[in-house]
């Protein structure tokens, strides 16, 4: 029986696909490398030691698609495939909508045909829009989302709770994501995005390489941050990786239903928090200018992380020293080549 991983070359399936291999597990990966590179399948293995099956597939291929289930027995799926660029998103949302919903529910037919009704989708913090409370439970539910990624992560989550309802014999776990940062220790897989990053620890770890000259900081005149700079719950993507670990093992217990958790730290930092934490352990400059907020930024939010921690046993062990010296040894061992 082989557990199925979509988006499996990606940023967070690939730390995920290396976690599940170190527990000996089966896998196999469909990935259309849309947002990664082939180069990351080869290192996985070199992490592992082990072997696995890819298929350069696009998910939207219903043939392609159902011929991997045909020719595998799969148990179970976790599910990362999909775009996530929220300005992108803003500037192109039928691509968003058609590869995000589109393509979910492409699998979601096909698992259906083949029996197999074990699901892990990669949901967002975004799903809860604006609570006006920083702190994000579970039971705050989904709110009104601010671009077309998010409504299409929140739409996804819609669409598996509806095919419980139609048929009870699934077992889904939709895992919220806070922000992920970090890397592999190996230094072999991380993050690595094409052209200049939207993302803060992305863009940190260009700047200290010299790829660009300077830091943005978007607003350090937010009300309830420490230093006015916005805050983030940023969390290590081992720690993220090791979550489906335990959303697989508790979907395993369970007999059915759709278990919505939150992975964060429960911890805030600030931009200028992680600025200081990534020159300190790193013994690198990032120097960085203040410029105007960032639409629809807001300035601060952060997981109530409880729910996991008592039904998955999961919490979140590495801190923001460890988190900011594996982002920097990924760009010194790959990106410098
Ligand atoms: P990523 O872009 O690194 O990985 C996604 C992978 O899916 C890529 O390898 C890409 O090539 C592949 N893919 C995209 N569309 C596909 C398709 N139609 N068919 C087959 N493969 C396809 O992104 P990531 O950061 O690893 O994110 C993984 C998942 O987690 C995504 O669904 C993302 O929306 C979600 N998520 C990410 C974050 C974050 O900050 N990184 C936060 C919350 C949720
Ligand atoms: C973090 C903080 C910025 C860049 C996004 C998505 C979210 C989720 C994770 C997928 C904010 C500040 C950033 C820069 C800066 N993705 N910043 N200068 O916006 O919290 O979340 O990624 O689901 O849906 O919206 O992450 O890393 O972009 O920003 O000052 O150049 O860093 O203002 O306070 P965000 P981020």
């Amino acid at each position: 029986m082989s557990i199925l991983v979509t988006g499996g070359v990606g940023y967070i399936g690939s730390h995920t696909v290396v976690e599940l291999l170190n527990r000996d597990e089966d896998i196999i990966i469909v990935d259309n490398l849309v947002n990664s590179k082939p180069e990351a399948i080869n290192r996985i293995k070199k992490i592992t030691g082990k072997d696995f099956k890819f298929y350069e597939v696009d998910i939207l291929d219903e043939k392609k698609l159902e011929n991997v289930f045909k020719e595998n027995n799969i148990e179970s799926v976790i599910h990362f495939a999909g775009l996530k660029a929220v300005g992108e998103s803003v500037e192109k949302p039928l691509e968003y909508y058609q590869n995000n919903v589109a393509g979910t529910l492409t699998l979601l037919k096909i698992m259906i045909k083949y029996n197999c009704k074990k699901i892990v989708f990669s949901s967002s913090a975004t799903v809860y829009g604006d609570p006006g409370t920083p702190k994000y439970i579970e039971e705050l539910g989904r709110g009104k989302t601010t671009n077309p990624y998010g409504t299409t992560k929140s739409m996804i989550e819609q669409i598996l709770e509806d095919l419980y309802i139609s048929d009870n014999s699934w077992n889904i776990a939709i895992l919220r994501y806070f922000n992920p940062v970090g890397a592999h220790e190996s230094g072999l897989i991380g993050e690595e995005p094409q052209g200049i990053p939207n993302n803060l620890m992305p863009f940190i770890m260009k700047v200290a390489n010299k790829e660009l000259d300077h830091l943005n900081v978007f607003g350090n005149d937010y009300e309830g941050t420490k230093d006015g700079t916005g805050a983030r719950d940023y969390l290590h993507v081992v720690d993220l990786a090791i979550g489906h670990i335990k959303a697989l093992e508790k979907l395993d217990k369970e007999k059915n239903g759709v278990f919505v958790y939150n992975l964060g730290t429960g911890t805030a930092y600030t931009v200028l928090e992680i600025v200081e934490a990534f020159k300190k352990v790193n013994n690198v400059d990032v120097p960085y200018k203040i410029a105007p907020r960032r639409n629809g930024d807001l300035a601060i939010y952060y997981a109530d992380p409880t729910k996991a921690e008592k039904e998955l046993g999961w919490v979140a062990k590495r801190g923001i020293e460890e988190m900011c010296r594996d982002s920097w040894n990924f760009v010194i061992s790959n990106m410098r080549g």
